[in-house]
């Protein structure tokens, strides 16, 4: 049997899924550059880790890099989602013509977490991915401060300090893995600071409570989002965790995997865009239709940076 074939018996959706407010007011904003701006427009990393999303902008004339460098010198400059270092925020608004930093408002509330800790003598023991954007962008506010770690073993290797111990993290980690290594942090630092709200942000939070349940009650699980997303690939991390053994993440319906049968989960990461929901389903063609998890309704919004909202202000 393909998906298609007719094997597949139902689909059960989850809901929330997809894009999260943070991802929409990055995408909406970049959207308005390019209206607002001849192109090129450049963008600092890549807007949201999605590769549809990515390709669509190129299309329209926007390039992205990886350095600042490499914008010309009074080119405008858009600044991605995942929150970028100090200096990169500086040195971007040393070259552009106009800059706008579509960072998550969530993102931007560690790095303040970060700098305020910081400031009053913490060393911040920081859970975040080697090598994401996000968790490079916030270490950056405090280098000399944080340490990062992402196991319970890197937990155990941590120098001890006499200095007081804050406990801050990456917004889209799988909750599992938190928890275990929030525990030993707590146990190493019995005094350790922890913000009143868990960095770990709503969209993250609701994508995995629903990718639970679907665990439960599917054959199989199809995530889609891209591999360098940190949120999808929690996703896809926790419905094995939680049994499930047929587990896929796909870009798109291309990649779906021949042989899927009976009753087959889907979600989509918060970088992933509707349409591909969409194309998935169409493709694994569930005889008995589709069944919406809900697991909770998400009706959180991010106004858009303020100074698109004086460019919009200014085109409309
Ligand atoms: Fe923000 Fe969470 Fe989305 S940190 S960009 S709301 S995944």
């Amino acid at each position: 049997a393909s998906p298609g074939s007719g094997a597949v018996q139902q689909v059960l959706l989850a809901e929330p899924r997809g894009f999260c407010a943070g991802v929409e007011m990055a995408i909406k904003a970049l959207a308005w550059m390019v209206r607002a701006f001849p192109t090129p427009v450049y963008c600092y990393h890549e807007i949201v880790h999605n590769k549809l999303v990515v390709r669509r902008f190129e299309d329209q004339g926007v390039i992205f890099v990886d350095d600042i460098s490499e914008v010309p010198v009074g080119s405008p400059i858009m600044l991605s989602a995942h929150g970028s270092a100090p200096e990169v925020v500086e040195a971007a608004r040393a070259r552009g013509s106009y800059v706008v930093d579509s960072v998550c408002p969530l993102v931007t509330k560690v790095h303040h977490e970060v700098k305020v800790r910081a400031g009053k003598g913490f060393r911040i023991v920081y859970v975040g991915h080697n090598g994401h954007e996000e968790a490079v962008g916030t270490m950056a506010v405090a280098p000399d401060a944080i340490d990062r770690v992402e196991s319970v073993d890197e937990v155990d290797a941590l120098p001890d300090t006499d200095q007081p111990v804050a406990l801050l993290a990456q917004t889209t980690l799988s909750h599992r893995d938190w928890e275990g290594v929030a525990v030993r942090v707590k146990e190493r630092f019995p005094e350790v600071w922890t913000p009143g709200r868990s960095d770990l942000c709503f969209a993250t939070t609701n994508r995995q409570a629903a990718i639970e349940q679907l665990a439960h009650r599917c054959d199989a699980i199809v995530v889609i989002g891209s591999a360098n997303s940190s949120n999808t690939v929690a996703l896809e991390k926790l419905a094995r965790a939680e049994g499930c053994e047929v587990v896929h993440r796909v870009n798109s319906a291309a990649e779906l995997p021949a042989g899927l049968s009976g009753v087959v989960g889907v979600t989509a990461g918060a970088s992933a865009p509707e349409e591909l929901v969409e194309e998935v389903i169409e493709r694994l063609a569930p005889s008995q239709g589709v069944e919406l998890l809900v697991v909770t309704d998400e009706d959180e919004y991010f106004p858009p940076p303020r100074n698109i909202r004086e460019l919009q202000a200014a085109i409309e």
